[in-house]
């Protein structure tokens, strides 16, 4: 049979060696091109992710009235609107494959006295954005259409007074968490939200970071109560994207399998609400060496020597849920290299990301001859100690880390992995497989 145009396979590589820069944030990037649209002056942002998910909410910003420029250093510059002062866009918000976009972009205009159509690919069309419009509801703003089960299409009507509310997310989610944020910022009053997990913090860090007055408590033994003030005058902050650790997993984990690969991760940020995927590595016995933490745009990076290694089987928790949401498929090809069995538990909200991951990576895992079982809300994989036999072509359904997870099995199973189509690479890691070439994997 002739191979699609779009499928791509990944073949047993050599060691992988050499270093390796991981592209900008996902999450860091759209929220960094948001709080400049809502900044009155010049916002700069260094090491942005030109991904396409990130350039349609750089697009957005624009339909809601900021300039948006590439510099010829490779910068980004907008120039803001201020909170209160978005124009309502003429054509309906396309945010193709993003759901954070999406869902970031529903609170901003949910705060505004503005109607905006918001509508995506095939993928983001089934996604449930139910989460979003009931706190903006609450909040005052208003869906006048959408379509069933709460999907996009949906034109959402915005409101120039929200209410404050005090918000308790139905599950960990930080788009929720920043959809509140981000439609509280045109409220009078204090809008809280209090999630019973931690998820990610970036969107909170970055509007102190523009000068919002955000408090941050802790809340029962994981969770958090956030707490900001309305109307702020936000004020321009320069932003330097760190490196993605969700996009680090993959040669974080090709070169765990590869044996004799011993590689160098530059400056992946750290922050301990996306270090799930590490530590669980570290128990399953990864050889990573963290070097040089530091600093860099308010964020703690590190270098990562990654060798190649031997992994047993763990039992995760469904509490890491949260620090390692959109690496349970590449953590899936990890488990599937160890030794025994590896339980991930708790993974209800894979069945609504690009995809619904749970079915994709069980699927994927037994094109490859990996059994696995879905039992509840767990995933359950047999390790096959090193030796996955590999040979199958995977279904990606949209989704750019089901590609990339399966693309990264192949360099180390024994016959090549196939995926039916690679383009959605391009939402998150556009320069994957160049990146990956030059370590030393093979593609085909
Ligand atoms: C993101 C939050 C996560 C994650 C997504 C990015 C963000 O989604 O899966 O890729 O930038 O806020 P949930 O908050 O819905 O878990």
């Amino acid at each position: 049979m002739e191979a699609g145009a779009n499928q791509l396979s990944a073949h047993r590589s050599g060691p992988l060696r050499g270093r390796l820069k991981p592209p900008g944030d996902k999450s860091i990037s759209h929220r960094a091109l948001i709080l400049g649209l809502l900044s009155v002056g010049e916002t700069k942002i260094e090491g942005l992710l030109e991904g396409d998910d990130v350039l349609r909410t750089a697009a957005v910003c624009r339909a809601l009235g900021a300039g948006v420029e590439r510099r010829g250093d490779g910068s980004w510059q907008v120039r803001g609107c201020g909170i209160g002062s978005l124009l309502a866009p003429r054509e309906p918000l396309d945010f193709g494959n993003s759901g954070t976009g999406m869902r970031l972009m529903m609170g901003v205009v949910g705060g505004h006295a503005i109607v905006a159509a918001f509508d995506g690919d095939a993928s983001l069309r089934k996604r449930p954005m139910r989460r979003i419009l009931d706190p903006l509801a609450l909040m005052g703003a208003e869906v006048l259409s959408e379509a069933t089960g709460g999907c996009c299409p949906i034109v959402l009507k915005g409101t120039s007074e929200p209410i404050p509310i005090e918000y308790y997310p139905p599950v960990a989610s930080a788009q929720i968490k920043s959809a509140v944020l981000l439609a509280g910022l045109n409220s009078p009053g204090r809008t809280s939200v209090i999630e019973a997990e931690a998820s990610r913090d970036h969107t909170e860090k970055m509007l102190k970071h523009f000068g919002a007055s955000i408090s941050v408590e802790a809340f029962g033994p994981h969770g958090r109560k956030i707490t900001l003030d309305g109307r702020p005058e936000l004020h321009p902050a320069p932003v330097i994207v760190p490196a993605d650790p969700s996009s680090a997993a993959f040669p974080l984990v090709a070169a765990t399998i590869a044996p004799g690969s011993d590689i160098i991760i530059e400056a992946m940020m750290m922050n301990p609400l996306r270090a799930g995927l590490l530590a669980t590595l570290l128990e399953m016995g990864a050889d990573i060496e963290i070097l040089d933490r530091r600093e860099e745009g308010g964020e703690e990076v590190a270098d990562l020597r990654v060798r190649a290694a031997a992994l047993k089987g763990v039992d995760a928790p469904a509490s890491r849920a949260p620090s390692m949401i959109d690496e349970y498929p590449i953590l899936a090809v990890a488990a599937a290299f160890a030794s025994g069995q590896t339980r991930l538990r708790g993974l209800q909200e894979l069945r609504v990301k690009e995809s619904d991951r749970l079915e994709a990576v069980a699927a994927g895992l037994r094109a490859a001859g990996v059994d696995c079982q879905i039992v509840g809300d767990d995933l359950i994989v047999e390790g096959r100690s090193g030796d996955v036999p590999g040979g199958g072509l995977v279904k990606t359904h949209l989704d750019h880390r089901i590609a990339m997870s399966f693309l990264c099995m192949g360099l180390a199973s024994r016959a090549p992995m196939a995926i039916d189509d690679a383009r959605m690479i391009a939402t998150s890691f556009p320069a994957f497989k160049t990146l990956m070439e030059r370590l030393g994997a093979q593609f085909a």
